[in-house]
């Protein structure tokens, strides 16, 4: 049985929309973990770039990320970009359509990669993405793969578009996450795919609360890391 209570690390992966960043989130909070949303720090990124008018392809680009400084608060529901609050920002159409495109460059990977094993040492952590079951964490104590079909996870876009008050149809979310999802398991480094030892669960028909009580079934049982 594995001790929760001591060090645990959790690591979830899958397409946007999957559910991973709402079930990880509740884990946390259930277990008292650290909660580490990593898309969220490849969007901070991407923001940065669209502010300096750089592109994927602008040389200037690696060196201001790795000059820049990306900071969680209140267990990562705050992110702040070199002190600014941009919880908000990273999650707009421009962002969403323009964040595979710098994911994908080694340099800035690597950057991130080792800001993030940095925030896992600490050991107590839940961290979610598309490569922390394979590259980040790859000895994390449970692994979890969250998929569902495309027109459900852009469905969930959209309410949470709607909130933000976004005016976009469902047809162009399909588009933009289908889009993207290409792009990140398409890529040539750590593109996403589901680690041989990660649990997969399809959320299609789930409701987040069932997902959560599956995920902490396995971790209480201690189960992670079979199929
Ligand atoms: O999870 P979220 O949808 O916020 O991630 C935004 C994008 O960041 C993904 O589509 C992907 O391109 C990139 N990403 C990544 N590796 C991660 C997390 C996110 O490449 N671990």
């Amino acid at each position: 049985m594995k001790k929760v209570g001591s060090q645990v690390t959790i690591a979830i992966d899958g397409p946007a929309g999957s559910g991973k960043s709402t079930v990880a989130r509740r884990v946390a909070e259930k277990l008292g973990l650290l909660y580490l949303d990593s898309g969220a720090m490849y969007r901070a990124v991407t923001l940065l770039a669209i502010q300096d008018g750089l592109t994927a392809d602008s040389p200037e680009l690696i060196e201001r990320v790795k000059a820049c400084r990306i900071e969680f608060a209140d267990n990562g529901r705050t992110i702040l970009l070199n002190t600014e609050d941009v919880s908000v920002d990273i999650r707009t159409p421009p962002v969403n359509r323009r964040v595979a495109d710098i994911a994908k460059i080694p340099e800035i990977r690597h950057e991130i990669v080792k800001h993030q094993q940095r925030i896992g040492a600490e050991g107590r952590i839940i961290a979610e993405g598309r490569d922390l079951t394979t590259i980040v964490f790859p000895h994390a104590d449970f692994k979890f793969y969250l998929d569902a079909s495309v027109t459900e996870r852009a469905k969930r876009r959209l309410a949470d578009l709607e909130k933000q008050n976004v005016d976009i149809t469902l047809a162009a979310v399909e588009a933009e996450i289908s889009a993207r999802d290409e792009k990140d398991k398409t890529r040539a480094h750590s593109p996403l795919r589901a680690a041989e030892d990660a649990i997969i669960v399809d959320t299609t028909d789930k409701t987040i609360d069932a997902v959560v009580d599956f995920i902490l079934m396995h971790i209480c049982e201690g189960e992670g890391g079979s199929r």
